[in-house]
């Protein structure tokens, strides 16, 4: 099947010269764009786009998008969007004065969702996270990382990694998987925790690889979860297994995890509300993508990742969802582009290249997602009729996506 998009008002985060791998430091500022444009997609595939004045003469399909703008699919490097239940009932303890941790500490938080996720089934598990899917499609998600840690026992982890399986077959947007069996502490290892951390290494992950359900390996390095010593041993059997690492570092404190993870050339950390130079240095001159989650900072009332000081750095930012019952409850990206801008000071364009080129290269998509490239994967949007690329932030909680084309095709 071919598609063309004629008449686009502009045509966002274009990509013509050499490719490059992320968007870095002042180069955030940079967004190619077509204005008065065409796109033309053949099978799942972009073919070509240039300038109206160079439109080809094709008798195919075509959509007319006078007004609107195309841009790239969000991709949506980090998300917990398997689980089993809302926790609405600890967001209001949480209102009447409880903190994260203390909740977590009386067995809530992570240990609750995991309890509710071994009560449920398989296919509850995937028909919840279907729907979920489903929506933030049409919020202009493309492609997205989800992670296992609500099983906390090896069946539970094992059910999660293959819900998102049967997702990866069943739902049109690009998804990688993330074996989080590293998440918490269940209460019957607490006082000897390292039992745990032997379960993970010596009977987890030969299971998790042996089935070939995840392509990547967390754990949430941070006080009162796990240590980085913890850190180095469960991250270098993952390794030995093929499983190529990405970090929860630095959300309650500064743990060591962001210098941890650029140790074992993680392709992310994620959260960074807790960062100091040392951090900023240590990620400098590394591959590793320091990815911020502006909802949950939000959500739990956080101090706000220094974003300005680690770009002025010359470091990469991503910016993503963190979609998860707990600290995170939306996998809006329209919402994260908007929070990047007003309360972490990004300009538009930075926040742009901050939830799809650099989010893409933190799932290790790149190379086919993230821009609109010839050859690329046609994930990508049209807007509703827009006046500038800025009122995408600042128009905040409005849904500015009126069509969302998946591997080609246009999504009901
Ligand atoms: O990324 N920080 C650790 N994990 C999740 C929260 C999970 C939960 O509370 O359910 C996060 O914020
Ligand atoms: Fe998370």
């Amino acid at each position: 099947m071919s598609l063309l998009i004629k008449n686009i008002k502009k045509l966002v985060q274009t990509e013509t010269a050499t490719a490059v791998k992320w968007r870095a430091g002042k180069d955030m500022q940079t967004l190619p764009c077509i204005d008065n444009a065409w796109l033309y997609i053949e099978k799942d595939k972009i073919a070509d786009f240039g300038s109206m004045t160079t439109l080809p003469a094709l008798d195919v399909q075509t959509i007319d998008a006078n007004g609107k703008m195309v841009f790239p699919s969000f991709c949506d490097s980090h998300t917990h969007l398997v689980y089993a239940k809302s926790r609405e009932l600890e967001f209001v303890d949480k209102l009447r004065g409880l903190t994260y941790e203390e909740i977590a500490k009386r067995g809530g938080g992570i240990l609750n969702s995991a309890e509710a996720t071994s009560l449920s089934s398989e296919d509850e598990l995937f028909e919840t996270a279907l729907q979920r899917l489903n929506d933030i499609m049409h919020l202009g998600t493309g492609a997205v990382e989800i992670k296992s840690g609500y099983g906390l026992t090896t069946e539970s982890e094992l059910k999660m990694l293959r819900v998102i399986r049967r997702l990866k077959e069943h739902s049109p947007l690009t998804i990688k998987a993330n074996f989080l069996g590293a998440h918490g502490v269940p209460m019957q290892y607490r006082g000897h925790q390292k039992d745990y951390v032997d379960l993970i290494i010596n009977e987890m992950i030969p299971l998790v690889a042996a089935e070939g359900l995840a392509d990547f390996i967390d754990v949430f390095c941070d006080k009162g979860f796990f240590s980085c010593e913890e850190t180095e041993r469960i991250l270098t059997a993952g390794i030995k297994y093929g499983l190529c690492p990405k970090i929860h570092a630095n959300e309650m404190a500064v743990s060591g995890g962001v210098q941890v993870g650029v140790k074992y050339s993680a392709v992310s950390v994620d959260h960074l509300e807790q960062m100091g130079q040392a951090e900023i240095e240590a990620l400098k001159g590394s591959d590793t993508m320091p990815t911020v989650l502006p909802g949950c900072a939000f959500f739990l009332n956080l101090p706000l990742s220094p974003v300005r000081e680690m770009i002025a750095a010359g470091l990469p930012v991503a910016m993503a969802s963190d979609y998860n019952p707990g600290t995170a409850p939306s996998g809006n990206m329209q919402l994260i582009l908007s929070m990047a801008c007003i309360r972490y000071k990004l300009l538009p364009e930075e926040a742009i290249n901050a939830t799809t080129i650099n989010t893409a290269y933190a799932m290790d998509i790149h190379d086919h997602l993230g821009t609109i490239a010839k050859g690329k994967t046609a994930n990508l949007f049209i807007t509703k009729p827009i006046p500038s690329v800025d009122f995408m932030p600042y128009a905040f909680g409005e849904n500015k996506v009126e069509t969302v084309i998946l591997n080609g095709k246009v999504q009901a």
